[in-house]
C-alpha cells in the first residue's frame, strides 16, 4: 500500500502531537514531533548557560550542539521519544522554562538549518506523520496531506494548563496563556520559515472538536489520498 507523508502544522498547543501520534499508530507510520527537536536545543542551551553564546557567536554554538546527538527512540507503545545523547528528555522539554525560550531559539536560521537537515534525514518510505510549524511549507513541501490545526487561545491554554498541572508542574493559567500567544506571535512573524497556512493545507479549528471528531475527519482525508 502507498505510504504517505503527512504534515501537521498549526498554532501552539492545538493538540497536533496527540493527533499525529494517534494517526501514526493506526497507520503504522513513523511519528516525529519536530517541536521537541527545537525544545531539545533550547534545553541544551539553558542547562549549559549557552543562551548568550547563541546571541553572540552562533557558529560556536552550532559546533557545540553538533557534538551532541538529538535523536528519537521508540518506546514500548511504538511512540518516538526524544533523547539528548543517552538521556530521555521527553518530560524536561515540556517545562515552562523551555517553552519561554524555545521560539527565540527556533527563530535563528542556522539552528533551523540543522534541525531541518535532521528532519529530512528521517526515512519517509515507511510513511511518516510529522508535526510542527514549517513541515508543509519548508521541510516537506511535497507532503501528500497537509493539515493546519488551530483553536482559540483560551481553549488551548486551558488544555495545556491542565496537562502541566497533571504532570506536577506549578504554573498559573495566565502564564500559560501568555506563553501561547507570545509563541504564536514570534512563530508567525519570524523571517525564516514563519508559521503560515499553505494554500493546499486543510484547516481544522478544533476549539469545539474532540480528538475522535478530528481523527474521523482526517481519516477520511487520508482514505482519499490513499485511493488517488
Ligand atoms: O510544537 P511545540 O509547541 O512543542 O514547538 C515548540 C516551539 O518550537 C514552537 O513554538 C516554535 O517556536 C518551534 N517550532 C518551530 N518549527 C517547528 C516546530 C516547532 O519553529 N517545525
Amino acid at each position: 500500500m502507498k505510504k504517505l507523508t503527512i504534515a501537521i502544522d498549526g498554532h501552539a498547543s492545538t493538540g497536533k502531537s496527540s493527533i499525529a501520534k494517534e494517526l501514526a499508530v493506526s497507520l503504522g507510520y513513523t511519528y516525529i514531533n519536530s517541536g521537541s527537536m527545537y525544545r531539545a536545543v533550547t534545553l541544551y542551551a539553558v542547562e549549559n548557560n549557552l543562551m548568550d553564546l547563541i546571541d553572540n557567536n552562533i557558529d560556536q554554538f552550532i559546533n557545540l550542539l553538533n557534538n551532541n546527538k538529538i535523536h528519537f527512540k521508540f518506546n514500548k507503545n511504538l511512540i518516538s521519544e526524544i533523547f539528548l545523547n543517552d538521556r530521555n528528555i521527553e518530560n524536561e522539554i515540556k517545562s515552562l522554562k523551555v517553552s519561554q525560550k524555545v521560539s527565540v531559539v527556533a527563530a535563528i536560521p542556522k539552528i533551523r538549518k540543522e534541525m531541518v537537515k535532521l528532519q529530512r534525514n528521517i526515512d519517509r518510505n515507511k510513511g511518516i506523520v510529522m508535526d510542527g510549524r514549517d513541515i508543509g511549507s519548508v521541510v516537506f513541501p511535497d507532503a501528500d496531506l497537509k493539515l493546519f490545526l488551530t483553536a482559540s487561545p483560551e481553549v488551548r491554554a486551558k488544555r495545556r494548563y491542565n496537562e502541566m498541572v497533571d504532570s506536577g508542574e506549578k504554573v498559573e493559567f495566565h502564564e500559560v496563556l501568555e506563553n501561547i500567544t507570545y509563541r504564536d506571535n514570534l512563530d508567525s512573524t519570524r523571517k525564516d520559515s514563519p508559521l503560515i497556512i499553505q494554500k493546499d493545507a486543510v484547516v481544522i479549528d478544533n476549539s469545539f472538536l474532540s480528538i475522535e471528531d478530528q481523527l474521523l475527519k482526517i481519516s477520511s482525508l487520508i482514505k482519499e489520498k490513499l485511493n488517488n
